[in-house]
């Protein structure tokens, strides 16, 4: 897979909400699905970059619903964006009771990757590749909050967005 084109930039992971990862009440522990939403975030941005990366930020985990203990829980991952050394994943999280089949998209997040070499600096990762309407208005929606992240925030802004 040498061609930009073909780098896969996308990833689905699943997991069974067992009961040890239930909170107090019950229900999942939020900081479990923060624990693994991360862990997508890295392997859909390091994949896609070809060596590690690591998080600089996550926005907007809302908690909206609870997911159940014995739901299957699926999120669904991409690269949104690509600047120079920095990758926007986006992943949106479904929940399903398996015995019902019924699905509830319960979180939608968006995690800023960014990848680095061996001296832990932040180093280029290949341009992304838009094909679809889809990835267009993905595109196009990351680079307005990337925009505002780095109004908030700071950071180097020459790139593409
Ligand atoms: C991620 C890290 C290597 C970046 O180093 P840095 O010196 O800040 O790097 P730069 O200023 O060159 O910025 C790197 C990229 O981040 C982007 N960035 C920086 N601040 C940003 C912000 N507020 N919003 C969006 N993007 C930002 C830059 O635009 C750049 O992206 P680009 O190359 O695509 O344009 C460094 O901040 C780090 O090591 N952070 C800790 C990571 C970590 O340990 N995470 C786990 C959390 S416990």
């Amino acid at each position: 897979m040498n061609e930009t084109s073909d780098i896969d930039n996308s990833l689905v992971m699943t997991e069974v909400i067992t009961p040890d990862l239930a909170n107090f009440y019950g229900n999942l522990h939020g900081g479990h699905l923060l624990n693994l939403l991360d862990k997508v975030a890295y392997a859909c941005s390091s994949r896609y970059a070809g060596g590690f990366t690591v998080t600089l930020s996550v926005d907007q985990v809302f908690f909206k619903e609870p997911i159940y203990v014995a739901e299957l829980i699926t999120c669904y991952a991409s690269i949104n964006h690509v600047g120079t050394t920095s990758m926007e994943v986006g992943i949106k999280v479904i929940a399903e009771n398996l015995q019902t089949r019924t699905k509830r998209h319960t979180n939608t997040c968006y995690f800023t990757m960014v990848a680095i070499d061996k001296q832990g600096k932040p180093t280029p990762v290949p341009p992304l590749v838009v094909r679809t309407e889809v990835q267009q208005r993905r595109f196009q929606e990351a680079c307005a909050r990337r925009a505002i992240r780095l109004s908030k925030f700071g950071g180097r802004v020459e790139s593409s967005a």
